[in-house]
């Protein structure tokens, strides 16, 4: 029975790799769903035959229940909720994680017959410490995006020295309960003081940047998943584990690159969010020169001479809901013989994949979608580019200015086309709370206003032409 149940769990893990590996293009991301669900479906059955399993009725009543809040929530929540709601359901696989450690301690702690290895009571310990930072601080992740907890940058004195010191006393007390396995207490404090690093870890980290603190706390929970995979010798959540675990740290980095930010600084927690999301009041900053602007007519007949044109979508786009008039602005080019693509940067809008989200909600299709390292070469041979809310991933500075704080952050060439037409409503800046040279430039023309009223207004210019 033994070989039969981890036989299944192999061959649940290869479902789980190759599901990963067709999330990795948004063309195949379905299909990677559909193999990994085919995986989760074969782990939790073999797991339910399992002799260990000994009443069913707990964990039907747990089905029930978990399904039907899981199943209103997918249904409900908005495409712009998603972020929070990740976060949510990392919180619960992290709180998940610490309690199923904390009563395998009660089993053996109740049980004389009963006595822990090593590497399981320090599996106990880690499974306690990570999923309880994950539970809190993923709660409170929820609660900034939610606006129920302050999205500010929140600061105090001698801050990281408290964090160090709690992270001490956990190991402290971790050490204990190693060498002696009936330190109740010691254990339930250990927990206490997983449960109150996570909200101090995360409290302190602006709003803005949540994204990339919930990567990382999606990493963590694999991580926790994966160490009570080890206290419970289930060779499934040791492998799931650790490939969410892995998945999680290889995205945070990803979304580290793409802002030009290290790691550690993530790690450490507390790290200042530069802007202010697109809210900034300050207008063009200490650039000087001429802006042009056109309106929606000269705009649309810009976009009728081109033969290529490169649309680049931003936080913007996503706040104004635009993308289905960016369609509509793709579909009236086409049919005009204009070739259109989208430029998509990594780090663009404001959580990963935000805009390939929006794009195919509206129907845009993926070939139709090109990565910064796909398309960055092709700017200078092409007539129009349309940036449509973007600033910081279309911003110069980051190629020119080594004083700029994004200076070294990879940005879409978009300065390099003839003809650069930027959508925002302003001249303001975005999340990083610097001025874009960009606008200023010789070959840029700004069309103000907000994108889904502009875009509409230029496709119907663009049909009367
Ligand atoms: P931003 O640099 O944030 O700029 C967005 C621009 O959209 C703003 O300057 C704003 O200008 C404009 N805008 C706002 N509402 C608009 C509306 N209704 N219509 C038209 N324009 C509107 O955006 P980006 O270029 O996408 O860059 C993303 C930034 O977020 C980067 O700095 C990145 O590092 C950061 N970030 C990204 C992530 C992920 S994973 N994507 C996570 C955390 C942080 P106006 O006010 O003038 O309209």
């Amino acid at each position: 029975m033994e070989i039969i149940l981890n036989i299944i769990y192999l061959i649940a893990s290869i479902f789980f790799i190759f599901g990963i590996k067709k999330l990795s293009s948004p063309k195949t991301a379905r299909k990677g769903n559909l193999y990994a669900s085919i995986g989760m479906l074969l782990a939790i059955v073999a797991t339910l035959v399992d002799k260990q399993v000994l009443t069913y009725e707990y964990i039907i009543i747990g089905f029930v229940i978990g399904s039907a809040i899981g199943a209103l929530m997918a249904i409900k929540v908005p495409m712009t909720g998603m972020p929070q709601m990740v976060g949510l359901l990392n919180g619960f696989g992290g709180g998940a994680s610490a309690l199923v450690a904390t009563s395998e301690f009660y089993k053996v702690l109740n049980n004389p017959a009963l006595t822990f290895e090593l590497s399981t009571i320090i599996s106990v310990i880690l499974s306690i410490l990570i999923g309880g930072v994950t539970f809190t601080g993923s709660l409170i992740a929820f609660g900034k995006l939610q606006g129920l907890v302050s999205g500010k940058v929140i600061k105090y004195p001698g801050q990281n020295a408290i964090n160090v010191i709690l992270f001490l006393l956990i190991i402290a007390g971790g050490t204990m309960v190693v060498l002696d396995n009936s330190q109740e207490t010691v254990l339930l404090i250990v927990l206490l003081i997983s449960l109150v690093l996570g909200v101090l870890l995360v409290l302190p980290i602006g709003g803005a940047d949540m994204p990339v603190a919930i990567s990382l706390l999606n990493s963590y929970s694999g991580l926790a998943a994966s160490m009570t995979g080890f206290v419970l010798k289930n060779n499934m959540l040791i492998i799931a584990g650790a490939l969410v675990g892995a998945s999680g740290i290889i995205l945070t980095l990803i979304m580290c690159r793409g802002m030009n930010r290290s790691l550690m600084n993530v790690l450490l927690g507390g790290w200042e969010s530069a802007g202010s999301g697109g809210a900034a009041p300050a207008a063009g900053g200490e650039i000087k020169g001429d802006v042009k602007s056109v309106d929606a007519e000269e705009a649309a007949m810009i976009f009728d001479a081109a033969q290529n044109v490169i649309i680049v979508p931003g936080y913007g786009m996503a706040v104004a809901q635009a993308q289905h008039a960016v369609r509509d602005l793709m579909n009236i080019l086409e049919s005009k013989g204009i070739n259109v693509r989208f430029a998509i940067h990594p780090v663009a809008g404001r959580m990963p994949g935000h805009m390939n989200v929006l794009l195919a909600e509206a129907q845009v299709p993926y070939d139709k979608l090109f990565a910064l390292e796909d398309i960055n070469d092709d700017f200078s041979n092409t007539d129009v580019v349309f940036v449509v809310g973007a600033n910081d991933v279309v911003n110069p500075a980051a190629r020119n200015d080594p004083n700029s704080p994004i200076y070294g952050m990879p940005i879409l060439n978009v300065d390099y086309a003839k003809t650069v037409i930027v959508n925002k409503r302003s001249l303001n800046v975005g999340y990083a709370g610097i001025s874009n040279e960009l606008f200023f430039y010789p070959n840029t023309l700004m069309y103000f206003g907000d994108a889904k009223e502009a875009i509409n207004k230029l496709v119907n210019e663009i049909k009367e032409l």
